[in-house]
């Protein structure tokens, strides 16, 4: 016969998988073994983003990258031969929610220098977006991509 306390513990554990399931179907694991990864491609065109003809769109390469936060530079990373960039975070560092709701990539590396009839003043700056979570052996690795950059003429 199960006594009390067995049955509040099984309990407790089918409480706290339960839990942890809902959490993983959220993609919100921020857990001990948890990676945060932003990566996307910066375009060489007025607002950063691809153009109509997709993948023939210019790049925009040695462009320096950064998460801000509230105005904090978090971390940052610079565009390499194929416009492409990569951070990645401890999510104790930044939780991923603050990172959703509180974080832009901001690029100051002025548009001309990519292409000389761009301009040369203004910030592309996008929130992030999350995709998905993958599984990296025994890491859980949160994905996030620009949600789309903008140029803005007067960030600081
Ligand atoms: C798209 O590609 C066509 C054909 O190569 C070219 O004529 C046009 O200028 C391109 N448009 C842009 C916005 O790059
Ligand atoms: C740039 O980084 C991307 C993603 O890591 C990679 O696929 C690509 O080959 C790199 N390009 C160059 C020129 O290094
Ligand atoms: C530079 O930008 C202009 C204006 O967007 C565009 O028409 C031109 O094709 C670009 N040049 C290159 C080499 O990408």
């Amino acid at each position: 016969m199960a006594s009390k306390p067995i049955i509040l513990l099984v309990s407790l554990l089918a409480i706290a998988i339960a839990a942890s399931t809902a959490e993983a179907q959220l993609g919100l694991i921020g857990g001990l073994l948890g990676l945060i990864r932003i990566q996307g491609t910066l375009f060489c065109t007025l607002n950063g983003n691809i153009g109509i003809n997709g993948t023939s769109t210019p790049v925009f390469p040695n462009a320096l990258v950064q998460l801000r936060c509230g105005g904090t530079v978090v971390s940052a990373a610079t565009t390499n031969g194929s416009g492409s960039f990569s951070i990645v975070l401890d999510p104790a560092q930044v939780l991923l929610s603050s990172i959703l709701s509180s974080c832009n990539l901001v690029v100051n590396t002025p548009l001309s220098t990519c292409n000389a009839t761009l301009p040369t003043v203004g910030s592309l700056l996008s929130p992030l977006q999350l995709i998905g979570n993958t599984l990296v052996g025994l890491l859980n690795v949160a994905n996030l991509i620009p949600a789309g950059f903008q140029l803005l003429s007067n960030l600081t």
